[in-house]
């Protein structure tokens, strides 16, 4: 299917015009003082939608012509293959920033929208996990490296893989705020108390401005009672933190990934479409609201 190109605004579409979008050249004056908002998407588990909401929500902030930058930290580097990024087109990874001592700003991969950059990861960052174990400040290692680019984007988006080791760990520290996607299907709640409660060791003492974003319901097939079961307990216990949005099982955000490209320009019409970009929506109606939103002096 070819993109709906047609749908979205040109500006928002960058490599049609043959001109990309970089910080430096964004139209976008930079606000005095403003830091872009860091929210890492996380859960220990696997498949439960955290890659497909990395690069769907990335999509929905960046086609909102929010300047938005998402960071692989899955070995599986499946962020930037799923944003058109091919192995051969990589001029360096997420591990070169965090091992490797390469300023991040050189890692910057430009994508089919204007507004969205991406540092991409590859299955070396696998070895990431047991060599930072004797470096200095070793949970810190993103967030240093990503300092000195919040100033240059609205968003900041982290994809985490399926652990809580090290690297998940370098994403809480670096993030003001942490989105879970949350799969409707058996056993949906379990283990969600593992990953709290590393959220509450992280607020406790590596970064106490950790803030949670909100949990995302994601592969909601309304026919299945457990589906059903499943937004009405995590809604009842969570309550407000539950994201009003939610991502129903949708063929077409399965497919997109195989064509490089976020649903929005795979197909704008479908309903998995409709649900990231009211999630985007809900996100960006709270700027401005956030305790945590952080600004420098
Ligand atoms: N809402 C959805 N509807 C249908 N398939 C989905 C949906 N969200 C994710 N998937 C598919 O499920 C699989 C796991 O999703 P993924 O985002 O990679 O999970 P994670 O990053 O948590 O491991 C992928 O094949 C993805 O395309
Ligand atoms: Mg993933």
């Amino acid at each position: 299917m070819l993109p709906p190109v047609g749908a979205l605004p040109s500006r928002v579409w960058g490599t049609c015009r043959g001109q990309r979008w970089t910080p430096e050249t964004s139209g976008h004056s930079k606000r005095m003082g403003h830091v872009g908002r860091i929210i890492c998407i996380s859960n220990q588990k696997g498949g439960v939608g955290k890659t497909t909401t990395a690069i769907n929500l990335a999509a929905s902030l960046a086609s909102a012509e929010r300047r938005t930058l998402l960071v692989d930290m899955d070995p599986q580097g499946n962020a930037g293959s799923g944003l058109g990024l091919k192995r051969e087109m990589l001029q360096g990874t997420v591990y070169d920033a965090i091992l490797g001592g390469r300023p991040m700003r050189e890692l910057l991969h430009p994508t089919e929208l204007r507004f969205l950059q991406v540092v991409p990861a590859t299955p070396d960052l696998t070895g990431a996990e047991v060599e930072l174990v004797n470096q200095e400040r070793r949970e810190f290692r993103l967030r240093e490296a990503l300092r000195p680019l919040a100033a240059d984007y609205d968003y900041i988006l982290i994809d985490c893989p399926p652990s809580l080791g090290l690297l998940t760990l370098n994403a809480l520290v670096a993030a003001d705020s942490v989105l879970i996607p949350l799969q409707c299907e058996y056993y949906a709640l379990e283990g969600l108390s593992q990953l709290t409660h590393t959220v509450d060791l992280v607020q406790q003492g590596l970064n106490p401005g950790l803030k949670m974003e909100g949990i995302l319901l994601t592969m909601f097939d309304s026919r299945a009672n457990i589906a059903n079961q499943v937004v009405e307990e995590a809604r009842g216990y969570f309550k407000d933190q539950v994201f009003t949005a939610v991502v129903p099982r949708n063929v077409r955000l399965a497919e997109c990934p195989s064509f490089g490209k976020p649903i929005i320009l795979y197909d704008i019409k479908s309903k998995g479409c409709e649900s990231y970009l009211a999630l985007g929506r809900e996100i960006m109606n709270r700027e401005g609201h956030h305790p945590s939103k952080r600004h420098v002096a």
